[in-house]
């Protein structure tokens, strides 16, 4: 039986779809007239960042970094990002902020490179969750302290390729 039996979508396919076309609008109208750094964190973002970068009509650049951040130990680099963003306007991309040390982390590594602006969308927010004070600054939603699979968020590798949020019991 397949995990998804059973299982009641948070957002369907389709409001995914409606809340990344706002996120696109927002983007597109802050960044009028600019160039566009997106970075991914892997590997939760990808699905996300996929639909996104080709909703903002904006010349950009897609860059990836891989960051581990298991739990009570520092964050490690896996992959680090390969574009040059030095003067360049970088948003982070991510599917999912929770307690947030990994874009906490991703934040200051970027930082350390001197962007002209870092912004950071993130889908889904758990705010309640939150160790470190960080913030994104576009959301497509606020949801509670539950876990979630799908859209490229899983639970050991289950789930990614979901096309709807679901609610998964831990
Ligand atoms: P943080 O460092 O605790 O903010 O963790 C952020 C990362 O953990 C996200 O980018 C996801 O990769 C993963 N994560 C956090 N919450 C969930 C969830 O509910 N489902 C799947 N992955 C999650
Ligand atoms: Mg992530």
């Amino acid at each position: 039986m397949s995990l998804k039996a059973g299982m009641v979508p948070i957002y369907t396919a389709e409001d995914i779809d409606k809340m990344v076309s706002t996120l696109a609008k927002e983007i597109e109208k802050d960044y009028e007239g600019k160039e566009i750094v997106l970075i991914c964190p892997l590997k939760g973002s990808v699905t996300f960042a996929a639909d996104l970068c080709r909703k903002i009509k904006l010349p950009q650049i897609v860059d990836f970094i891989w960051v581990t951040s298991p739990k009570g130990e520092s964050c490690q680099v896996i992959k680090d990002i390969s574009v040059n963003i030095q003067n360049r306007h970088v948003i982070i991309v991510e599917e999912i902020i929770d307690a947030g040390r990994t874009l906490s982390f991703i934040k200051s590594r970027i930082l350390a490179s001197h962007p002209a602006s870092l912004k950071v969308v993130s889908l889904l927010d758990k705010p309640s969750r939150r160790e470190l004070p960080v913030k994104p600054d576009y959301v497509g939603a606020t949801i509670e302290d539950r876990f979630v699979i799908g859209y490229g968020m899983d639970s050991e590798e289950i789930g990614r390729n979901y096309r709807d949020i679901f609610n998964f019991a831990q």
